[in-house]
This record gives structure tokens, sequence and C-alpha cells, in this order.
């Protein structure tokens, strides 16, 4: 080529050959690009069906009815675990891994279901009634005896009760008193010790079956507070000698009770049937299967909590088509490590951890100018890719830049679904590119079975949550008091569904707040129609405030842009309407500060430097700035902050199973803290 064009002569030639040059370019351009291998199945202009009133419904439904379920022979739980030992009797189903350097070991789907269904006879053997007044406590990480308990529920009509590790000893209390549960599965000694404790409050309390060996000590303590503990083996065993047929339960039955935290005061137990999963998992595979294929083969890494519907809605699809699934080993830390050995092809998360992933890679180029141009040509080459429809991982880009991203994700992950919080459009972009597969960002609640509305496989362009799933009905209400109309495509995001849960158990008054007379289920969240049918969450009933000067603060929009500085971890946020301004508790990134201080000759202790003086004002700026940058006002940038120097997490109980802050925790916890800042600003 470069011959060609330094030989002056040829170009006076003429036109023909350059004519013949560039023809020959395309072609071989054009034979080299791959063909779109992700094309949407609408119009991408016009993604939903709006009624008279102004009610959006799925393009996915043909006669206007909402879908109850894929396939006609899953109705229940009980049902898609059938379906997938159709599908995969004899091949693996659930896989583990004790330790580092390890395989994967599997049982398959007739293994688990034989294990199941020994439990789920045990616990008729003493005396459980198979209907769904029968509720099954779970406290526990995600494991294989998590599944056999939930299955067992469902093959006996009974019904479980997830604990979360974050609700702490006090809630789970709450749960067993007011469920009136007798039987709780545990996997450690610890979690067993802490529900021994109160176990004098719990009357209903009978018996506790241990997945870990249970120490003398604990026997003994057990029997002392006339609670019976089992080992998990044992039950099984106890099941094996007493097998009985299952009886599964009707599609109308209760399937379980999932208590949420998000709020003030006692968790709120979330009842949804049989029907309620199913039509929300139904409509979320029929969307996603439209971009991939799924399988025998197909791997699931399951590490987000099953005590929450994300997780456990991702199983259900999982064991419907008869995929594998693949624990961690219960240790976030060692998941990238666990992914490589597993290679899910399956992924579901979080925008905290996708965001950690882009600042970690956006951070590790920073030094280099060079380096920080390719990751930028990178990221355009892919997405201009995305956006004409091919995704892939075979490119120069690959190969070059994002390989090693891919691998520590194991090199196989075919799909990303996000959820639980909203995805910022940058971080959105860079993964897709990144990954290399498809990206899909869901929106919805527990209350909702999880699923409201979901992006369209093939929809390249981000900053919005998709359209209605094609079980749901979603119309925006009016909020006069914080500005929204409906008129103006603005308002609370409302959704009716057959998986709309059928209330919270034994509070009569908060469903009443929650799903209106007409079957409307009120989300609290804020969104905006676009013009092409895709829904947009502009905002928050719930964490809104009026500062003293009347100005609405959304303080979770504050808090996800200052996480994009590099030095900060996590971040809190509070105010109240007393008061003209907000203040900021911030966690410091553990892995970037020691580097930085060390530079700055400041100790690199995380406690020591986030008492220095230096470090907080270095951190402030930097915080304001981006606020600023993400066009924040001036009333909604931080006055002050304090530094903290442990991340907020689930053991500490300082976050949701979704990676949220928790509020009311949080600000109890940091109030004096928050006080004095206060008082320093107004001095
Ligand atoms: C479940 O079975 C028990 C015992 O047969 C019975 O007392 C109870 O009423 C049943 N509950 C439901 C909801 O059917
Ligand atoms: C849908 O509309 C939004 C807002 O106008 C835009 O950002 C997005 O790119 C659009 N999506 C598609 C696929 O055109
Ligand atoms: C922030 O608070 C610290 C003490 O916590 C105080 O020394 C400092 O002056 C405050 N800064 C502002 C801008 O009020």
């Amino acid at each position: 080529m470069s011959a060609f064009l330094s030989d002056a002569g040829a170009l006076s030639i003429g036109a023909g050959v350059v004519t013949a040059v560039t023809a020959a370019a395309a072609t071989y351009y054009l034979s080299t690009r791959p063909e779109p291998n992700v094309l949407p199945t609408i119009d991408l202009n016009d993604q939903a069906v709006v009624l008279e009133d102004g009610t959006r419904l799925s393009r996915f439904i043909k006669d206007g009815k909402l879908m109850k379920n894929l396939y006609d022979d899953v109705k229940t739980l009980y049902d898609a675990f059938q379906r997938g030992m159709k599908i995969s009797g004899d091949e693996p189903c659930l896989g583990t891994r004790t330790g580092p350097n390890l395989e994967y070991q599997w049982m398959t789907y007739k293994e688990v279901f034989e294990n199941s269904r020994a439990f789920g006879s045990a616990l008729l053997a003493r005396g459980l009634k198979p209907n769904d007044s029968s509720f099954i406590g779970i406290y526990s990480v995600n494991r294989p005896e998590w599944v056999f308990t939930e299955q067992a529920c469902s093959m006996f009509s009974m019904v479980s009760v997830p604990l979360y590790d974050s609700l702490g000893p006090d809630a789970c209390k709450f749960i067993i008193k007011q469920g009136d549960i007798g039987y709780v599965v545990c996997d450690t000694a610890q979690k067993t010790r802490n529900l021994l404790a109160k176990a004098d409050q719990c009357p209903s309390l009978k018996c506790i079956i241990m997945m870990e060996t249970p120490s003398e000590e604990l026997t003994t303590q057990a029997s002392k507070c006339k609670v019976d503990l089992v080992q998990f083996s044992d039950f099984l065993e106890l099941g094996k000698k007493n097998l009985k047929e299952p009886m599964p339960p009707k599609e109308s039955d209760l399937a379980t009770v999932c208590y949420t935290s998000g709020t003030t005061g006692d968790p709120k137990g979330v009842m949804l049937t049989h029907a309620n999963l199913i039509s929300n998992m139904s409509a979320v595979a029929k969307t996603a299967l439209m971009a991939i294929s799924v399988n025998s083969n197909d791997v699931h890494i399951s590490y987000l909590p099953l005590a929450h519907m994300f997780e456990r809605g991702m199983q259900i699809i999982c064991f419907m088509h008869g995929c594998r699934i693949g624990f961690f080993r219960g240790d976030v830390k060692l998941l990238t490590d666990d992914m490589q050995a597993l290679k899910p092809t399956l992924f579901i998360t979080v925008p905290r951890l996708l965001n950690r992933i882009y600042d970690r890679i956006v951070n590790s180029v920073q030094g280099s100018a060079l380096k920080s141009k390719l990751l930028e040509w990178a990221v355009k080459a892919k997405t201009k890719e995305v956006e004409s429809f091919i995704v892939r991982k075979d490119s120069i880009w690959d190969k070059l830049v994002f390989g090693k991203v891919q691998k520590l994700l194991g090199g196989r992950v075919k799909i990303v679904i996000t959820g639980s919080a909203p995805l910022e459009a940058k971080v959105f972009n860079f993964i897709r590119a990144a990954f290399g597969c498809v990206v899909m960002e869901g929106y919805g609640q527990t209350e909702a079975t999880a699923g409201i509305t979901f992006s369209i496989a093939g929809d390249p362009s981000t900053g919005h949550v998709g359209c209605p799933l094609p079980c749901c009905k979603v119309k925006l209400v009016d909020v006069p008091e914080m500005g929204y109309y409906a008129k103006d495509n603005k308002g609370e995001i409302c959704s009716y569904s057959p998986s709309t849960f059928i209330g919270y158990f034994k509070n009569e008054e908060k469903t009443k707040e929650t799903i209106d007379d007409d079957g409307w289920l009120h989300t609290g969240d804020i969104g905006q129609w676009l013009p092409n049918g895709t829904l947009k969450i502009i905002d928050r009933k719930k964490n809104i405030f009026k500062l003293s000067q009347g100005e609405y603060i959304a303080t979770e929009k504050i808090e996800n842009c200052y996480g994009r500085s590099q030095f900060v971890a996590q971040a809190f946020v509070d105010g109240n309407s007393l008061k003209n301004n907000v203040v900021g508790i911030i966690v410091p990134d553990p892995e970037v500060m020691p580097g930085w201080a060390e530079k700055e000759g400041i100790s690199p202790d995380m406690t020591e430097l986030c008492k220095n003086k230096k470090v907080k004002e270095m951190i402030f700026k930097d915080i304001v700035r981006i606020g600023k940058e993400a066009g924040l006002k001036t009333f909604e940038q931080v006055a002050n902050i304090t530094l903290y120097p442990e991340l907020f997490s689930l053991e500490n109980n300082l976050l949701t199973p979704t990676f949220k802050n928790k509020r009311p925790v949080l600000r109890k916890k940091f109030q004096s803290v928050i006080d004095d800042l206060y008082a320093e600003i107004e001095k």
C-alpha cells in the first residue's frame, strides 16, 4: 500500500486506479466485518403499545393479554424444575467448589431432585403439613442446601421464607415470630448461635437444621433453649427412610414470603405466589431469549443473595431451561477467582459492582497517556459496533485491550443482566464494549416479583430501563407535590401485572398503601416516558426530602455522582428539611488511597489517613468538582464531609442485599457525626 502511494506515477494514471483501490479497500472491510448478530425484534423507535388512557404495554404481547407463562407446562416453581429435569436429568445442575485451584464438583438434576424430595419428606415426617401455612425459614448464604430447601417447599406446597444475613438477629426474630416459623435451615454455627440467643423470644422456633456439623457446645446450648438442633445430612437420611411422593402446589398458592428491609421500622413480608414468580420469570426469559439461546451447557454464577428476588428469579429461569448453577465460595472477594474456574455464560449483577470494574480499569490506565488513549479508542470502536448490532469478543480491540477483563469473568459470559439501580450511561457503554456480550438492564422491585420493565435485546442505547415486560401494564401517575404530571409523560411508576405481589404478610395497612383498589402497584419511583416508548427513572418519592429553602434533594443521585471519584469507594449523603444543605460520610477507596497517601508522605493506614485534614480536603475538592461536572446544583453539593475507613457492607449491616445504602441504619450510626458537621457549618 505505502509503496503504491509513494509511486507518484500511479496517481497520474488516473481515476480508474483510485476507484479500484477504494473498492478493494471497501470490499476488504466488508468481508472482514462480521454480520449483525443481535438484531432487535421490534422497532426501537416505537417500543411500547400506548393505550387510550396512557398505559403502556409490551409489543411482544399480541392479543392485549398479559403474559402468564412462557411454557404451558410451567405454572409453578415445581413445574419449572420438572421441565429442567426433562431436558437435563442426568446433566449437571448445581456446582460447588471448596478451595482455590480446585474444579467445580457437580450434582445432576436428578440428584438435586432426590435430595429435595428427601428433605421435604423429612419435614412431613416431623409433622409439617403439605400446605401453604407451613413456613420454612432459610438463613444461609447461597449453597445447594438452599436450593434443596426451596425445591422441597415447592414440591410439598410449603412456603420458603428467607432470613437475610443483613437483616441482623433482631429482624430474624421479628420474622420468625410474625411467620410463626418452627423450622429454620441455617448454614453456620455463628448464625445458629444468633438464633439461639433470641430463642426465648421466639416461642414458635422448634428446630434448627444446620448445614455444618454442630459442636457439642452448640447442641447443649440448643437443648437448653428447647430447640432441636439437627444436622442437614441427618435430616436427609430421615427423609430417605420416609420418602413421599411430591404433593405440588397450585399456581395461586403462596410460594414465598420475601422480607424487604428498605424502609424504617420492621421489615415487610412481600407475599409472592407461584403465579407471581412464573409470570415475571417467563416475561424476563422471553425477552432475554430473543438475544441468546440457553441449554444444558449454560452456566450461571450464583453470588447475589438468594434471599433477594433478582437471584432467585434467575435460578428459576435456569431450572426452567435445564442450565447449570455454580455457587461462589461465599466471599465476594473470591468471586473473580470462582468465575475463572466456573466460566459462566450468564451473569447477573448490580451497578455497584459494574461501577467498581469500570473505576478500576479506568484508573489503571491513568498514569499513561498512550494507554488512556488506547482505551478510549477501543471503547469508541466497540460502541460503534454495538450500534450496528454487532456483539463480539474477537475484534482487535478485544485482543489488545479487553481480553484481560473478559478473562477475569471466565471468558464465556454471553449475557449480563443488571438491575436494582440505574446504571450510568457511561458505564453501560463501557461494559458493553469491554465484556463483548449482550448487556440488558431491568427495572423492578420485590413487590412486582422483581421486574416491571426490561431493555430490548439489540437496543444499543442507554439512559433508560427499557419498555414494559410482557407481563406488565405500566402507567405514570401525577405526583403534584414534586411537580410531576402524567400529561408531561412524568409521574410515579405504577404497574398492573400477574406478577404483582398479593400483599404484605400480616400488614393490611401497608398493602393498601402500595396496591390500589384497581390492583395497580405504586412503586414510589418517578419515571418519564421517552418518545420511543422506553422508560427512564428520573427520581424517587422515597429518599427525597426538601431542604429548608424548599429545594428537593435526591440523596442517591448525589451519592452515585460522588462514587465516580477515583478516591471514593462509597458515599452516604444526608440532610433534612431543617437544614439548607447536605453533608456526607465518605469511605475512601482502600485500593487507591494508601498509594496516594504514601506519595504525599502521609500514613497509608486507612484509619490514620481518614483523620488527616489534607486527605479530607483533597477528597472534598474532588467530589465537589465531579458533582459540578455532573450538573449538581450548589444546594445539592455536600457542605462538609467526614471520612470513614470501613467499607459499608452486608456484614456490618450498612448495605441492603442489593448493595444499596441502608439509610436508616447509616443515619443512626452517623447521627452524632452528622450533627457535628452541621454544628461546624453553622458556626
Ligand atoms: C394446612 O393443614 C393443616 C392441617 O391439616 C390445617 O389445620 C390448616 O388449616 C391447613 N392450612 C391451609 C391454609 O390449608
Ligand atoms: C430512545 O430515546 C432516548 C431519549 O430520546 C434516547 O436516548 C435513546 O437513544 C433512544 N433509543 C433508541 C434505540 O433510539
Ligand atoms: C468541616 O468540618 C470540620 C470539622 O469536622 C471543620 O474543621 C471544617 O471547618 C468544616 N468545613 C466547613 C467548610 O465548614
